[in-house]
């Protein structure tokens, strides 16, 4: 078996395995295209939608790398520090802090894709080049830029950073 397939099954098996953890928590009431209980934050334009400023504060080794895998891999959607695009959201929102995206639901929309729910960019495909310890980077990244931008008030217990 390749790396690269023993690597898809593990995060494939992460993956399952978070589905399980979020269906239990209901940490991500959003994966179902049907509950629309975001309406509010549903923009016409895409223009609309992407953060003006986003400061950027201190980041740990892990969010300092991560923030090179969020410029590879996430921000030609995201935008650079997380800002939004015409292609993506602001992830710096608060509809992505962690009381309503938890962590677990960061690896399976980088494992798995997401549907189109939130907002009207259509789909988010699955990147699945990163390792679930590069994902953990990528969600140190946004968690710090969450937190210097007042989005949460502490980094989720569970984000190895
Ligand atoms: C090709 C564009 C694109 C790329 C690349 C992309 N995303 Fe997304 N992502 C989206 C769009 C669009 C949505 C919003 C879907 C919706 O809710 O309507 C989204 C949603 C998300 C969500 C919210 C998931 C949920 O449960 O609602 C997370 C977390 C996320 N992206 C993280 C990432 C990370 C981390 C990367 C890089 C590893 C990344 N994205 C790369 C387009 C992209």
């Amino acid at each position: 078996m390749t790396h690269y397939n023993y690597r898809a099954t593990r995060l494939f098996a992460l993956a399952a395995l978070s589905v399980c953890l979020m269906l239990l928590a209901a940490a991500c009431s959003g994966e179902d295209a049907s509950s629309d209980d975001t309406g509010a934050y549903e923009a016409t334009q895409s223009s609309d939608t992407t953060v003006a400023s986003v400061t950027e504060g201190e980041l740990s080794q892990a969010g300092l790398a991560g923030e090179r895998l969020f410029i590879a891999n996430c921000s030609s959607c995201h935008g650079l520090q997380a800002s939004g695009t015409a292609q993506g959201p602001p992830l710096v929102h608060e509809i992505y802090e962690s009381g309503h995206h938890s962590n677990a639901s960061f690896v399976i929309a980088v494992a798995r894709g997401v549907r189109q729910h939130h907002w009207q960019f259509g789909n988010m495909p699955a990147v699945p080049d990163l390792s679930i310890d590069e994902i953990h980077q990528v969600i140190c990244y946004v968690r710090e830029l969450q937190l210097a931008n007042d989005i949460i008030d502490q980094i989720p217990t569970s984000t190895p950073c």
